[in-house]
């Protein structure tokens, strides 16, 4: 079983993704937050693959630097001519040359394919075969390598669009382009392969006709479309966006997270949730955020870097960034932004309020309208505000600056120094009186504009 064989993914970056028009390289152009190289390597480390090399295109510190975040023991390669998917392989021959039992080959730009379709290929050689392709049939097959079966329904060859005849190009049945081969005899078959065809290149497809040659059985793995989908331009990102966002709704859904409109909810691969969440339309989640039991996220709400507490409420039209950390029960109203800061077990911000750089105690209540003002243009200081504290509306709290369990503060005030607990601390202009004033006022100024 798979489990004792040992395996070394190929995984080819080296793309120059010319269709995106973009100065970033396609394969670092993201899916659900994530990278698409990322998500490749993500669902490499789901197959159990323990050796992975990367070949990354010339000068691309950038793709090389992404890869190695993502998996730091990731050897990289650097294809310098671009002649091919076979010749991108042979990139990393030095990896392959140290012998595994599974080679396995990858596309970065094939983002959706999942760990388990992985380990099916690799589970096709545990069982014998000399070489595995990823099969799918196409809608349109146009541009694919077609998967040419015999009449028992084996793999015989994988033919190139250009190189294909009437015939081959009406099969439907295509290579996705993802390979399993024998680790142990694939460097022999690379080294045979030609580019005597239509493209000049050194097609990897050719590999399955070695194999054969040489009596080994090639199979084929089905999948479908929606999984094996290539990003070569910004539609087809935004294609394999809805796939993946798609995806992470179900998960999320079948984990007990209630939805009233999932395609306007927008995930990240690292989103956790907690059961009966309830999430309304158009919300937002970036990456980093967890969400406790039984809160609920009114729509329009924007989170990232965030953590919300069980049978708390955010929004609608909250935004918590990075570093906020909501503890249960606590309560996020409209027009509120929360950056770095706790809010305590209970604590209530409901309407208009900046709250960053703080520490908000248990049943805290800040009244609408309230700034923390945590920078001077330079640093940033912290507010805190002790349990039970109550920020009158329309203060401003000039960090550093500490409140005191139990204090009010007026509406109003500019809290310049720290509140002693449970005291009233008052700091705007004090209201005056003149009884009169407003009638006599009125008089006056009628008879001015009589006499003009
Ligand atoms: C390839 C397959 C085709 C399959 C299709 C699926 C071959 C010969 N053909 O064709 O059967 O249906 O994918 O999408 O394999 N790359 C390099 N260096 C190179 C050439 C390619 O790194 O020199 C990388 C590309 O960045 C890309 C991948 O390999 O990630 C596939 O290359 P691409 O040129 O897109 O191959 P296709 O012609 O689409
Ligand atoms: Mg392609």
């Amino acid at each position: 079983m798979p489990s004792t064989r040992k395996a070394l993914a190929i995984v080819l970056a080296a793309g120059e993704g010319t269709r995106m028009n973009s100065d970033t390289p396609k394969v670092l152009h993201k899916v659900a937050g994530r990278s698409m190289l990322a998500h490749v390597l993500g669902a490499v480390a789901e197959a159990g693959v323990e050796a992975i090399a990367v070949v990354v295109g010339p000068g691309r510190e950038d793709v090389r630097g992404e890869a190695l975040r993502l998996s730091p023991d990731a050897r990289t390669f650097v294809q310098t001519d671009r002649l091919g998917t076979a010749h991108a392989v042979m990139a990393a021959r030095e990896a392959i040359a140290d012998g595994r039992d599974d080679l396995l080959v990858l596309f970065a730009d094939t983002p959706l394919v999942s760990g388990a379709t992985i380990r099916a290929l690799r589970d096709a050689l545990a069982q014998g075969a000399g070489i595995a392709a990823l099969g799918f049939v196409a809608a349109d097959p146009f541009g694919y390598g077609r998967l040419l079966q015999d009449d028992a329904g084996r793999l015989v060859a994988i033919r190139e669009e250009k190189d294909a005849s009437d015939a081959e190009r009406a099969v439907k049945l295509c290579n996705a382009g993802l390979m399993a081969l024998d680790g142990w005899t694939a460097l022999d078959w690379l080294g045979r392969i030609r580019n005597a065809n239509a493209k000049g290149e050194y097609y990897l497809t050719d590999v399955v006709e070695i194999a054969r040659a040489s009596g080994r059985e090639a199979r084929i793995v089905l999948a479908d479309e929606t999984e094996v989908l290539g990003v070569n331009d910004r539609v087809q990102l935004a294609q394999a966006e809805a796939v993946a966002q798609d995806r992470l709704r179900r998960a999320a859904m079948a984990a007990g997270v209630t939805m009233i409109a999932p395609e306007t909810v927008f995930l990240c691969p690292d989103t956790v949730f907690g059961r009966d969440v309830l999430i309304e339309p158009n919300v937002v989640f970036g990456p980093g955020v967890a969400v406790g039991d039984r809160a609920v996220i009114h729509a329009f709400s924007h989170l990232e870097g965030a953590s919300v507490g069980a049978g708390a409420n955010v929004g609608p039209f909250a935004r918590l960034r990075p570093g906020a950390a909501l503890a249960e029960e606590a309560k996020v109203g409209n027009f509120v932004e929360i950056k770095n800061a706790n809010l305590g077990h209970g604590a209530k911000v409901s309407h208009l309020t900046y709250i960053g750089d703080a520490d908000v105690g248990a049943n805290a209540n800040i009244g609408a309208g309230t700034i923390t003002c945590n920078y001077d243009g330079f640093f940033k200081y912290r507010t805190v505000i002790g349990a039970n504290a109550f920020i009158g509306s329309n203060s401003a709290l000039v960090a550093p600056v500490e409140v005191g369990p139990g204090a009010y503060v007026g509406s109003g005030s500019v809290v310049t120094r720290d509140v002693t607990a449970d005291a009233l601390a008052v700091a705007r202009g004090r209201q005056i009186e003149k009884a009169g004033w407003a009638a006599s006022f009125r008089v006056a100024q009628a008879a001015k504009k009589t006499k003009k």
